[in-house]
Parts: C-alpha cells; structure tokens; sequence
C-alpha cells in the first residue's frame, strides 16, 4: 500500500481526475478550438455528441463528451435479438433468506465477457432508470475483435476477482487487473480482452459487476472527515484517445447492445473505435482499490461500514444509496475494549458481498466458507454478523486488547442498496458444473455461521422471572 503490486505491469497512459473534465486526442489538433461543432472538424472528423445526463441537469450533474470521430455511431444495420446471450429478462424471487453462493462454475464451453455474464441478483427496472442489476461474469476467451457491446440500461462497475480485463472502449484503454475496478458509463461501446497474466498464460477472468440504472457514481461526501481520505479524486485513471485507422476494405463489426436485459445484435462495416479526439465530463475509468485510504476508529467501537465506501450512488433521498461500492481492505484494528468484527445488525438497506481475494475477517467457519469468487446476499432486514467462531473468537481477544492488522492479502467489497434485491433463478439453482449436480447456493449457510451461535447470558443473581415490563403496586 497504497499502490497495489500488480504481477501484471501497466502498459497505458491516463488522464487523472474522477469527475474532472478531461480532453485528449491521439492527433494532435483533432479537437476544434473553441468550438463543439464546427463546419468542418479538424481531419475530416464527425463531431458526436455522448450524454450520460439531460442537457439541461444542473452543472454538478451534467455529464457530457463530445467525440471527434471518422464514422457516427448511427450508422449500423437494424439490432436482431441475440439469444446467445446468458443475459435475458430475468425473474426476480423477492425472499427474507440469507445467502451464500460458491463460486459461480466455470464455462463448459468459449464464452466471451457478454454472454459469460450471468445476473444474480437486481431491483427496479432500467426503463424506468430506477434501480440496479448484480452480475457475476466469467469469461475465457476475449470478444471477438470486430466486436462491440453497450448497455442502454445502465453503467457497469466491474470488479474483476481472478483475470485480467484489457478492455477497449470507444474512449480509449484500460488496464484492469484484480484488485482494481472500472466503470463504463451506459452507451460507451467496449469490447474486453481476458489478457494474459504474470505467467503469460491467458487464465479465466471472473468477477462481479454491478450495472446502475439511474444516475452515476460520485465518491461519498467527506464529511469532518475533510478534504482528503477514502478514495482520492486523482488516483481515478482515464484513458485517452486511441483509434483504429480504416482499412482499405471494409471489415464487418458486430455492436451488441443491451437493452432492458435483453442482448440484441447489429453489425455495421466501420470500427466503432475510431475516436480520434473527445473531450469532456461522460467517460469510463479505472481505480486501483489499493490506493484506498482506509478510515476507522482509533478509539473505540466498530464504526458504520459506510467509512469504506468507495463510490455512492445517490437516491433521491440525501445520504441515501441506490449503490454504494464498499470494500474491507487489509487494515489496522485498534479500538479497545470493542467487539472488534461487524456487530450483528439487520438494515433497511440490502447487501451482496463478494471476495476479491484472502479471507474475510467475519468469517471463519468451515472450508469453502465464503471463498474468492463466492458471494453473499443480506437482503432487507435479513439479520446477520460474524458465524460463532468469529465471535467467540472476538470475544476472548485478551484484555488490553492488541493492535491487530485483519485481512492480510485480502479484500472483500459490498455491493449496498437501499432497494430491496430479488435473486434470480439461475443464482438459486445453478449447480458446479455439468457433471457435479451439487449446489452453489450453500443451503447449510444458515445452520453454519449462527446455527451454533454460543449463548453467553449470563442470569444476575437475586433477579428472578424477568416482570419489569408489569405495573407495581
Ligand atoms: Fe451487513
């Protein structure tokens, strides 16, 4: 810390700044001067405009680029529904239960990242621009090279568990590696490469993905914690400007475009990745996690995990979230006389969590527990804390307690909605693989973490049948 050693080395440039207005051309002079649209861009380009917002938001809202490209994005034959996809209107089951999922299997067969991702769990509808879909993805082969996918229904924020994403979009590179995020803002075209790790060899890249139907990540207000801390402003990366040059004969590439959970498919005879310049507030980017600045209590008691938040998106309701993105970090405990773990706790708000990596501090009963690439859902007011081991544990950390360093090599994160989340039918009946039948869903999570919980209570002496609550003479 608070730079993540990544095996894999980076290998492009960025611009620096999360929600700062950035400009770059990858030919010097492709943006007009002054102006958006001139008669006649510099170089013969279109001037296109991207809106992730009405024009008419309020400045602190508005996100907006302008593209200077060789083609516009509107010239492509009519979309087919593609049913290749994993991806489709899904059912959603509404239910009081604690979950906890395996990891999700592997492919039986090459899937790209659009039709290796699978959603788990979601809430409220992206016509409507209410809500949010929870995905998991798993992918072993890249998007073909004449390829393309959006989604109109929202922004993806994916964070990869195992693999290396190099995904292209119409905007320019990302690098995103384990242990660091990206988000691509609905309708930025993107096609994803499963890179090559440390070792050279290409290994299956899964993760986890949220996509936002309403609105767009902010980093969360600071409150007297003050101008700096939590995620850091400049240490967001966003790419510059990189296009394909047009070839002498036209080659066929293919968009696929989400739309209201439904993949459907057009081809058009142009790169969609011929952004020579753009310019502007509305652009994917990256974050390496490591660069977290990492609050909590130097006192005493376990504070709100909201001190973890690394991007919120807001409700209408202030302090409010339709998502907040949370990790748990490796980090110093230091809060004396504290049941130092989470506290047990049933919110209003619903909470997926997932492992990036390592162990997780609040879990420690049995094998294969809540394992990397697993995951787990605490929806509305599903109670939860850490499994009996976890808080016996606690419990007996001897007086003064100690400094004590969690999480080593790890980091788990939480997906976190004020929205009550309903669990698709794949995430309940999905099964290993295609020769072992057994469930992802651990049905013994339950029985598991709390089934045993100690009792610790303790009768004080000379207090007999509990009647406080009676009216005395
Ligand atoms: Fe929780």
């Amino acid at each position: 810390m608070p730079v993540t050693e990544f095996s894999v080395k980076e290998k492009y440039r960025y611009l620096n700044g999360f929600d700062c207005y950035h400009e770059t051309e990858a030919i010097k002079g492709a943006l007009p001067i002054g102006q958006n649209s001139p008669q006649k861009p510099p170089y013969g380009l279109y001037a296109e405009k991207l809106s992730g917002t009405a024009f008419t938001a309020p400045r602190h809202e508005n996100k907006q680029s302008w593209l200077y490209r060789i083609t516009p994005a509107c010239s492509l034959s009519p979309f087919q529904q593609d049913d290749s996809a994993a991806l489709s209107e899904k059912t959603l089951h509404y239910l009081p239960d604690q979950f906890r999922w395996d990891p999700f299997p592997e492919p039986s067969k090459p899937t790209d990242f659009v039709n290796g991702l699978q959603q788990v769990a979601g809430a409220g509808d992206p016509t409507l621009k209410q809500g949010l879909g929870i995905f998991v993805y798993a992918a072993n082969k890249s998007m073909d090279a004449q390829s393309a996918f959006y989604s109109a229904d929202g922004d993806f924020l994916i964070v990869p568990q195992a693999g290396v994403l190099d995904i292209r979009t119409e905007l320019g590179w990302l690098l995103v590696r384990p242990l660091e995020i990206c988000v691509i803002p609905r309708g930025v075209r993107f096609q994803v490469v499963v890179a090559p790790g440390a070792n050279g060899e290409t290994e299956m890249a899964r993760g986890y993905a949220l996509e936002l139907y309403q609105g767009h990540f902010l980093l969360p207000e600071l409150g007297p914690i003050g101008s700096n801390g939590l995620a850091n402003a400049r240490d967001f990366q966003i790419p510059v400007a990189c296009f394909d040059e047009p070839t002498a004969e036209e080659t066929e590439f293919v968009i696929r475009a989400k739309v209201n959970h439904r993949v459907y498919r057009a081809t058009q005879p142009h790169s969609p990745f011929d952004v020579v310049a753009w310019h502007g507030m509305y652009y994917p980017y990256k974050y390496d996690l490591g660069r977290f600045n990492v609050i909590g209590t130097i006192s005493y008691d376990h504070p709100d995990p909201s001190i973890f938040t690394v991007l919120t998106a807001p409700s209408e309701h202030t302090g409010t979230a339709v998502a907040d993105f949370v990790i748990f970090p490796p980090r110093w405990l230091v809060g004396e006389n504290t049941f130092r773990p989470p506290w047990y706790h049933r919110n209003t708000m619903s909470e997926y969590m997932g492992l990036l990596a390592g162990a997780y501090d609040a879990k420690k009963a049995g094998a294969g527990g809540f394992v990397p690439g697993g995951g787990s859902l605490h929806n509305t007011m599903s109670g939860h804390g850490p499994d009996g081991p976890s808080c016996e544990a606690a419990r007996n950390e001897p007086q003064p307690q100690q400094p004590a360093k969690v999480g080593a090599g790890s980091c788990a994160f939480m997906f976190e909605t004020c929205l009550m989340l309903g669990v698709t039918d794949w995430a309940l009946q999905a099964t290993q693989n295609t020769t072992d039948a057994r469930s992802v869903l651990q049905h013994d999570y339950v029985t598991h973490s709390w089934g045993k919980l100690p009792r610790f209570w303790q009768q004080p002496e000379n207090v007999g049948k509990a009647d406080s609550h009676l009216l005395k003479e």
